[in-house]
């Protein structure tokens, strides 16, 4: 069986072959941080970031650029359409000191593709290539590409696209097994992604529909894939790196007890307050707990509360009730706590 334990992308070394996809909105650099914080992941990536607001000195969009040293390695994604902006983005991206550029060519958002950028450059290879070639040219950190399989169903033209990178002195290219048209529906296509790692010699990394340690492993395996790219199955199970890991190695994944749980959403909650106003905690802390309290016992009736605290406090008073009267029915308490755990909300 095909297991990679580690990629190498130009001089950067991806250990276990692991990566955090990137997600708008979702892995900013507290959720970067928690993933990082429970272990095993070979590479993050952070949320798309305009070459637009780069260049032109928007103060957000370079907050959203900053990382800590404990989130590397680090790649950061830019999007865009012209060559020009893109290389000087690519080149505030070094200086930033991230260990990578990866340049998003998947998005589909409609916001996104109108400006020629996203997911519209797998219909346009003569600017995703001078986008490629300047950005090449303009920094010496590894280059990568993050694409989709194609347009549409008629149009899928993964390999071409990754030959296409390869050609260029693109360090890696990751896929998303789906179509533009396809956005999330459906089911990730790991044929197609095959294909491009048996066409490249620079590493190739898949994406889409890796829920599970198993799944992940199966997909590394079946594909020969140089690595596996985790999105959505992160954010509701964020222990799911070590959980690959510990397979790979043939030890028993780490279950997460519900104390575990509880505690990464205060964990989560201190990382937040580094970084974001009081007003924007609310509602980071309330998507985050919507995310993972899915497949809970009681957990909808737990978000429904959340969902309408009006405080952090009363986030949380939901929240502590929650765990506590729930870690009293699975594991008993001593006698003298039992009233205070039924007596919670
Ligand atoms: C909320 C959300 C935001 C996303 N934002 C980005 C992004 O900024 N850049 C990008 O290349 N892909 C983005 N994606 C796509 C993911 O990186 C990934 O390719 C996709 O979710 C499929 O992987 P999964 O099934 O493991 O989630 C986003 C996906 C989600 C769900």
């Amino acid at each position: 069986m095909h297991l990679p334990e580690k990629l190498r992308v130009g001089t950067v070394d991806i250990e276990p072959s692991l990566v955090l996809a990137p997600m708008a909105g979702v892995t900013d650099s507290s959720f970067r941080r928690l993933i990082k914080e429970l272990g095993s992941v070979g590479l993050i990536v952070t949320e798309f970031i305009s070459v637009e607001g780069l260049t032109r000195g928007n103060l957000r969009t370079h907050r959203m650029m900053r990382f800590l040293p404990e989130e590397r390695p680090i790649s950061i994604q830019i999007f865009g359409y012209d060559e020009s902006r893109m290389a000087d983005a690519a080149v505030i991206v070094e200086e930033s000191g991230a260990d990578m550029v990866d340049i998003n060519c998947g998005c589909p958002a409609k916001k996104v593709v109108k400006g020629g950028g996203g997911s519209s450059l797998l219909r346009d290879l003569p600017q995703l290539e001078k986008i490629l070639r300047t950005i090449r040219r303009a920094v010496s950190i590894p280059v990568t590409m993050k694409i989709r399989i194609g347009w549409d169903d008629a149009t899928i033209n993964a390999v071409e696209v990754g030959r296409l990178i390869e050609d260029c002195g693109g360090d890696m290219v990751a896929i998303h097994g789906r179509t533009r048209v396809q956005g999330y529906s459906g089911e990730a296509n790991w044929e197609v992604i095959a294909a491009v790692k048996q066409a490249l010699s620079i590493p190739v990394v898949g994406c889409g529909d890796v829920t599970t340690p198993l799944k992940a492993i199966e997909r590394l395996s079946e594909t020969s894939v140089d690595g596996v790219m985790i999105g959505r199955g992160a954010i509701s199970n964020p222990w799911i790196f070590r959980q690959t890991s510990e397979l790979m190695e043939g030890v028993k994944p780490y279950e997460p007890p519900l104390s575990e749980k509880h505690r990464v959403l205060h964990r989560y909650y201190d990382l937040l307050r580094d970084e974001l106003p009081e007003k924007a905690l609310s509602g980071k802390l309330k998507q985050m707990c919507g995310y993972f309290t899915h497949g809970l016992e009681g957990g909808s009736r737990l978000r429904e509360r959340v969902f309408r605290a009006q405080t952090i406090s009363e986030v949380f008073d939901h929240i502590d009730g929650y765990f506590s009267l729930n870690a009293c029915m699975v594991d008993p308490a001593p006698e003298n706590l039992q009233s205070s755990c039924i007596t919670s909300p």
